[in-house]
């Protein structure tokens, strides 16, 4: 008879906070043993016994479960996806409904993925015998040997001694009890015939599907009306809101309690569920000693304690008794070790609230978000603007663009880079670009005007062609544009320079329609960020973008894009982020760097514990780019880095890059409400700019 085992990896153990956390659950943690997470630890445990005709299955919800398929490298097939957490008995009966198809006749094991056993072939030895009782026709579940009189655990009555099998005795099973109060708990293990249930269970696919048809209302019903297909992710919508009007009840309460032929096998295995910071102790203290350490700790008079660091840091205690400390870069709790039941409540209380985006827009004072919101009528004016004007003809001709500026107005440089048909150069410096000729056309882009790199560089081009144009609200390069009856676009002055992308980019546009030289249209691109507008704006409370900001909050987002297209969004992100939400970000780009930087996630939990990638995806990106990133992914999730992932849409390349662009507009703008900070203003350039005016030219 084949065996498989599924592994239910649901909730993430809000006892072990501040480690464990919806974003880091407690099967993930790094507690079974030789740095292995539990569930790692579990699927070990496990394996051998399902043998080459069995497998190992998980359970766990959709948003966990690539990162759980990550750590024990499993393909996608032996992952059943809950539509929604239910507790056991569904999850339990999703499994079993998809094994009916796959393995119809197989027993069943049934393992939670955050448990510890320390006897591990004598726990095989006992699993053996509860499949050969399972095989009998029982429902099977391991009753643990009691080591003291826990409060916390479920009970199980001893009955009637059933049979002998592999050398174990299976047993009747008298009744199941619930979480006892202390005086209960007592006589239980006084009177030797209660064993605590540890929620492992060994059964035929068969007959649990018949318990659970006649036992759970719904359930059953729902099993049976669904194939195999569709029972595994993605889940249609009718599943999604059928699944939701299941009871949520345990398989203890839901069908152990009511069933017939129920038998239980002693286990004294040296088993935990490490479900609190008590137990992380008991279990991490090496050869009994008395402080538990994981990480580095310095202590001294220091006793019975437990010390949990974060990668990198150092705890130091001195003259501590009885003491839990668990430092992480989030949070710290320091509580008495005889109490780590009640840290469910603190972390409740804990936990960040979720932000109130009404309050928080009072900091965006100068009103940044409208002028984001606004951002596609802004294009829109100014394509009507530059189509009103004709291009000057004698600038026609050229065979390359080299575009000069800084910051806000630099990048309008690599945007017509992706945009133009020949070839353009940006250009942020104030030496003289290189390759200037009679064929190249010099764009001096700076919304001042008054930037000096970009003056710097415009005056001693301007004297290597005669084509040259500027695009600027005036300032001095207007002047000297209009010294020199050089070309330039006026744009509606008053914004923030990286505010006015618009009108820096689309106001020249027309003018390179008209001399041939536009590749990528931007009309259909503009629609599409009109929408997104409406939906990204703060009339839509808990919009992706503010979503994705509160996931960001606190953290040092590594933005990455999928292609040298969409390069230039995952600068603009980098520069966006900087400047509105006043905080560092970095950037880079696929597949370059599948060559260098993966290398430094080995330490990046170390030096750099915030740091969240955000991988900025195309479904233009190459096929091997877009297997880049999963593989990234897996490798992110192995290190325990966090990651997001930000699709572009449009119909065409520039609305993808667009799309991507204006998404981290918004979110840096929430980004910067979240760090209680005015998007608009950048005091440190405009103070670096006046000290330099008054450091003189020499
Ligand atoms: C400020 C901003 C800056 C400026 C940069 C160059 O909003 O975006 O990066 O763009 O200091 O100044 P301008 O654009 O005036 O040439």
């Amino acid at each position: 008879m084949n065996v498989n085992a599924v592994i239910l990896a649901g909730g993430w153990g809000e006892r072990l906070w501040p480690v464990s956390g919806p974003e880091r659950p407690k099967p993930l943690l790094p507690l079974g043993g030789g740095g292995r997470s539990l569930l790692r630890a579990c699927y070990d445990r496990v394996a051998p016994l399902v043998g080459a005709q069995g497998k190992v299955y998980l359970v766990t919800d959709g948003r966990l479960a690539p990162r759980m398929r990550a750590t024990l490298d499993l393909p996608k097939e032996q992952v059943f996806v809950e539509p929604e957490g239910r507790n056991t008995a569904p999850a339990i009966g999703l499994a079993a409904a998809c094994l009916a198809s796959i393995d119809p006749g197989s027993v069943m094991l049934v393992l939670p993925a955050d448990h510890l056993v320390q006897d591990e072939p004598k726990f095989r030895e006992i699993l053996r015998g509860a499949v050969a009782a399972a095989g009998k026709g029982y429902l099977v579940t391991l009753g643990v040997q009691p080591t003291f009189p826990s409060t916390g655990y479920g009970y199980i009555q001893r009955g009637e001694k059933l049979m002998e099998v592999e050398g174990q005795t299976v047993f009747q099973v008298a009744r199941f009890m619930e979480k006892p109060d202390q005086e209960a708990a007592q006589r239980y293990v006084a009177s030797g015939e209660f064993s605590w249930n540890a929620g492992i269970f060994a059964w035929r696919v068969e007959r649990i599907l018949e318990e659970i048809r006649r036992h759970v209302a719904g359930l059953g019903e729902l099993l049976d009306d669904l194939s195999y297909e569709e029972l595994l992710a993605p889940h249609s919508e009718e599943l999604v809101r059928r699944w939701r009007d299941v009871t949520p009840i345990s398989i203890d309460y839901g069908v152990m309690e009511k069933a017939s032929k129920v038998a239980m096998l002693p286990a004294e295995v040296g088993w935990s569920d490490v479900g609190d910071w008590h137990a992380v102790w008991e279990t991490i203290r090496e050869g009994g000693t008395e402080v538990a350490v994981r990480g580095r700790h310095v202590g001294h008079d220091t006793t019975r304690s437990l010390v949990w660091t974060s990668p990198g840091k150092v705890v130091a205690t001195l003259g501590v008794e009885d003491a839990i400390v668990v430092d992480t870069p989030d949070a710290l709790l320091v509580a008495d070790l005889g109490r780590a039941q009640e840290v469910r409540g603190v972390a409740k209380e804990a936990r960040p609230a979720p932000p109130d985006w009404d309050e928080l827009r009072g900091h965006d004072a100068a009103g940044m978000l409208s002028v984001v919101q606004s951002f596609p009528s802004q294009c829109r004016e100014a394509l009507a603007r530059g189509r009103k004007l004709d291009a000057p003809q004698e600038l026609a001709g050229f065979r390359r663009v080299v575009c000069t500026g800084m910051g806000g107005s630099g990048i309008t440089g690599d945007l017509l880079a992706r945009l133009l048909s020949v070839e353009v150069r940006p250009h942020r410096s104030y030496e003289l670009p290189e390759g200037i000729d009679e064929h190249t056309l010099l764009v001096g882009m700076s919304y001042s005007g008054n930037t000096e790199e970009t003056l710097s560089a415009f005056r001693q081009a301007v004297d290597k062609t005669p084509r040259a144009m500027a695009v600027t609200t005036g300032g001095e390069l207007g002047r000297l544009c209009h010294e020199r009856d050089i070309p330039w676009i006026q744009v509606p002055a008053g914004l923030q320079p990286r505010a006015a992308l618009g009108y820096l980019l689309l106001s020249p546009l027309p003018w390179f329609d008209q001399w041939g030289a536009l590749r990528h249209e931007v009309g259909a691109a503009i629609d599409m960020l009109q929408s997104m507008s409406e939906e990204l704006a703060p009339a839509n409370p808990g919009n992706p973008a503010q979503a994705l900001a509160e996931r960001l909050h606190r953290r040092v987002p590594l933005v990455y894009a999928g292609s040298e297209f969409t390069s230039v969004a995952a600068f603009r992100w980098k520069t966006q982020i900087n400047e509105n939400a006043k905080q560092p970000a970095f950037w880079g780009e696929l597949p370059e760097l599948c060559h260098n930087e993966i290398v430094g996630y080995e330490l990046t939990q170390e030096v750099l514990p915030g740091a969240c990638v955000v991988f900025l995806r195309s479904a233009f990106d190459h096929p091997r780019v877009q297997a880049r990133v999963e593989i990234l992914k897996e490798v992110l999730e192995r290190r325990g880095l966090r990651y997001e992932e930000v699709w572009a849409r449009g119909e065409d390349a520039a609305g993808q890059l667009l799309s991507l662009m204006y998404f981290g507009d918004w979110t840096s703008a929430y980004l910067a409400l979240g760090n209680r900070v005015d998007p608009s203003p950048v005091q440190p350039i405009e103070e670096l700019k006046d000290k330099l005016r008054r450091w003189g030219n020499g």
